[in-house]
């Protein structure tokens, strides 16, 4: 089972629209998915149950220690893909989803204050090991400076970024709070290209580490 973690100790960075739009469109695309929600906010949770049964599961696992045992249990019972939402500032769920997935994915907004907080996750990410990226999302669309200098300050750091985001776009928004996603509202629109691109990036850099041995996968 590929499992990615959606990691920020920043609130509001954008960890669970990144991770609930990640997860839909891996089980659009014919893979098993499940979104595991490790958040006592359960924002993932409530966003589940306002879907009423529509795919993808999602499964409720906020008190530390369960998760080893809830993904092995999900691997049994056939989940091909597992994304995990986590909460902002209690690490030790952080810690549990980093040491479970393979791949760790920091959303970020691509400013100031946002880019410094990326330290605090950034030492949690190193201290696994695991292939991180950080995801740009929810700033301007287009920035010819704003994203390189980003993306030079998320380097310094030593986190890599991301080659696809997703940048500001009401669709985001609007799809939560009707239990669904930007795709599923707007399956032409640009959200929806956005989130297909990401999935692919993701479907493909997770299935490379995962058929690589843990020593030759560069972090
Ligand atoms: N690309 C985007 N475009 C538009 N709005 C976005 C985008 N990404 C996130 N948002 C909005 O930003 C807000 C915060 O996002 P979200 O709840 O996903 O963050 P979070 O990191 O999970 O927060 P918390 O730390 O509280 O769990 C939400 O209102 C969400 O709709
Ligand atoms: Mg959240």
């Amino acid at each position: 089972m590929l499992t990615v973690a959606v990691i920020s100790q920043k609130g509001g960075a954008g960890k669970t629209t990144l991770a609930i739009h990640l997860g839909t469109a891996a089980h659009a695309s014919g893979l098993p998915t499940v979104i595991v929600d490790t958040d006592p906010q359960a924002t993932a949770s409530r966003w589940g149950k306002w879907r009423a049964g529509m795919d993808p599961d999602v499964i409720d696992c906020a008190s530390y220690g369960l998760l080893p045992d809830k993904l092995a249990a999900l691997d049994r019972a056939g989940a091909a893909f597992a994304v995990i939402d986590t909460p902002p500032a209690a690490d030790i769920m952080a810690r549990e989803a980093c040491r479970a997935a393979s791949l760790l994915l920091i959303p970020c907004r691509p400013r100031a204050f946002d880019l410094d907080a990326v330290r605090t996750t950034a030492e949690l990410a190193k201290a696994s090991g695991k292939p991180t990226f950080v995801v740009f999302m929810a700033g301007p669309p287009r920035g010819s400076v704003l994203y390189p200098e980003a993306g030079e300050l998320v380097q310094r750091i030593g986190l890599q970024v991301a080659p696809v985001m997703l940048p500001e776009r009401a669709a985001f928004h609007h799809s939560v709070a009707q239990g669904k996603t930007a795709f599923e509202i707007e399956p032409g629109g640009k959200a929806a290209e956005d989130v297909a691109r990401l999935w692919e990036w993701v479907r493909k850099h997770a299935s490379e580490i995962a058929s690589k041995p843990a020593s030759t996968v560069v972090a």
